[in-house]
């Protein structure tokens, strides 16, 4: 029995972690996708700091975090108006439809996610149960709105399909009661990912094989999106290469990390592809095409950097906005937990 996607409204929903600095990893992978998707969809994007205390968070710098991510969505152009802008421990129902989540997925199901075992690392015996249970969590944050698309990076794939599995097993599990209070045959929709473009993975500016990583105890391997001109400039500057000018083709790129990470980040900055870029650049030194991008960054990136610190100036403005997201998202949370509750069979008054 599958759920027909076209029986739902369609809706994105997608998260951001609150921990570190935001970088152009997250601006160009994420953020920048979440802003385009607004014309074609209602979006929910919340500011997932449950999440984030899966690893311990120190607690003021959580508070700070939570405001800068929200900062970044509006800098980067997502309309808290148009749309639902939110912090995730404001509304109590992703926690409690988490709950029944973690009674329908599987240990099996859990125990294959490999973001888990990065995570965990060696010491498994001491991570947190809510690191081993975050998938199912992330599950409910999607459906808790019926969401249809979750534009996501690729390593979040895995943790998407588990939400479908949950979803579709919920819908079977339950499927008489469902049909019986009227459901029709399939309650939550099997959300689908949004996995796009051109340069979405963004890599280190140290290392083309590693990805751009709040976590590197290098900042010259980042672009955050608070970085001033002069400090754009210098990091694009010091960025590895090789000895080699530009490749007039794409090909060329493949076994070339640094050089391809260099041109996909132009590329998505510019809008446009590798090749275009290419017939561009092709040739060109890296000095000449690396202040290029140094220019496109800044063009880019100084606007929003300054918006950000701007909005962190007035964190009362911020919370506002997230109180009023998070009154709205409780609506619409509160009316399919109602519903996941009568499904289930709990009494309610
Ligand atoms: N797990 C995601 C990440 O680390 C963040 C996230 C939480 C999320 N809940 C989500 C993303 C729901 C998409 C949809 O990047």
């Amino acid at each position: 029995m599958l759920a027909k996607e076209s029986a739902f409204k369609q809706l994105v929903f997608s998260g951001v972690q609150p921990t570190g600095n935001l970088h152009l990893g997250n601006y160009l992978g994420a953020i920048k996708r979440f802003v385009e998707l607004q014309d074609r969809f209602d979006c929910v994007y919340c500011v997932v700091d449950m999440h984030a205390i899966t690893v311990w968070q120190e607690p003021t710098e959580l508070k700070k975090t939570i405001r800068e991510v929200t900062a970044a969505f509006i800098a980067c152009g997502i309309d808290p108006k148009k749309h639902i802008v939110f912090n995730q421990s404001q509304v109590a129902e992703h926690a409690e439809l988490a709950w029944v989540f973690n009674c329908v997925a599987r240990l099996g199901w859990l125990n294959r996610m490999t973001q888990f075992k990065e995570k965990a690392g060696k010491d498994r015996e001491n991570a947190s149960v809510g690191l081993y249970a975050y998938p199912t969590l992330m599950a409910a944050d999607i459906l808790v709105y019926r969401a249809t698309h979750v534009p996501v990076g690729e390593d979040q794939k895995q943790h998407l399909e588990l939400s479908r599995d949950i979803a579709q097993k919920f819908n079977n599990d339950f499927g008489e009661s469902i049909r019986s209070h009227g459901f029709g045959d399939a309650f939550f929709p099997l959300p689908e990912p949004l996995i796009t473009g051109e340069a979405t993975r963004v890599m280190s500016l140290r290392d083309g094989t590693k990805k751009m990583s709040k976590s590197d105890p290098s900042d010259q391997s980042r672009i955050n999106l608070t970085d001033d001109a002069d400090t754009i400039a210098l990091k694009v500057r010091r960025a590895k290469t090789d000895p080699e000018p530009l490749p007039s083709e794409e090909k060329g790129l493949r076994t070339r990390p640094e050089a391809d990470n260099l041109v996909g980040i132009y590329a998505a900055l510019a809008d446009a592809t590798r090749a275009g870029v290419l017939k561009e650049y092709g040739n060109a030194q890296f000095s000449t095409f690396k202040s290029a991008l140094t220019d496109l960054a800044v063009a880019k990136l100084g606007p929003i950097g300054a918006e950000m610190k701007r909005l962190m100036n007035d964190p009362a403005a911020i919370d506002a906005i997230l109180a009023d997201g998070s009154a709205r998202a409780r609506k619409l949370a509160g009316g399919t937990m109602n519903s996941v509750k009568d499904i289930v069979g709990f009494v309610r008054s």
